[in-house]
């Protein structure tokens, strides 16, 4: 795909970019919603977070991540884990295509879309499309998610083109993930879900993964052991 021309301003705005990399403090930032203005860290209180980004809207894949990030509000509560969007759209943007999304899709949108019109919070967390400009030329959002655990910690980022919508079932796959790695001393092989065997750190010894994991530890190699998923009844 060719490279859209950019002019200066654009350049530099977003030459501006932060760069988020996890581990990182998630910075902080004040913003306006639909909702009304928030401030991330009071808005994730002792919460784990995720933002995530879309590139306009009333666009129709964008609609259907917003429909199935509200439709998940159960999930993100079970998961003790505050959703936040965001595109450089206006408040008045954001109201009318709700409208259209909750009519649309059945879906009650009501978690903030943040409505980063001077792309203050989209530079501070390098969200920028050097790819995809409006017609006045300017940057549009790319599809980023970004989790945050209740320390402030970066602990996911995701970045998807503005053709792809994303794969929730995915983002609630990783948080599970995530959240079983905090508290048991295991990590997750591929295509794991919640309930499904775990990996025993290669730091733990197969004497200690014994103690520390009664429900068994099946040693296949001195390296590779799993466990049934810990948190699991
Ligand atoms: C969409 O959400 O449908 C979309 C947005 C930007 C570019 C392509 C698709």
């Amino acid at each position: 795909m060719a490279a859209p021309a950019l002019t200066p301003e654009v350049q530099a705005l977003l030459d501006k970019q932060h760069t988020i990399r996890l581990g990182d403090k998630a910075p902080n930032f004040d913003a306006d919603t639909q909702l009304g203005k928030i401030n991330l860290y009071d808005y994730l209180g002792d919460s784990w977070g995720i933002i995530f980004s879309h590139p306009r809207d009333f666009t129709p894949v964008c609609s259907t991540e917003i429909g199935r990030g509200s439709q998940l509000s159960a999930e993100w509560a079970k998961r003790n884990i505050k959703p936040l969007a965001l595109s450089v759209d206006s408040v008045q943007h954001h109201i009318e295509w709700i409208k259209d999304i909750n009519e649309i899709t059945g879906a009650d949108v009501n978690f903030p879309i943040i409505a980063d019109e001077d792309y203050s919070v989209s530079v501070l967390y390098g969200m920028l499309d050097q790819t995809h400009l409006s017609q006045a030329g300017m940057p549009f959002t790319v599809r980023n998610v970004f989790i945050i655990d209740p320390q402030r910690t970066v602990r996911l980022i995701l970045t998807y083109p503005a053709s792809t919508g994303r794969n929730f079932d995915e983002i609630l796959r990783v948080i599970d993930s995530l959240q079983l790695a905090n508290s048991h001393k295991v990590a997750t092989p591929a295509d794991w879900v919640k309930g499904k065997d775990t990996m025993v750190l290669p730091t733990v010894s197969t004497d200690d993964a014994r103690k520390l994991f009664p429900k068994g530890v099946n040693e296949i190699r001195p390296w590779l052991r799993t466990t049934p998923d810990p948190s699991a009844a």
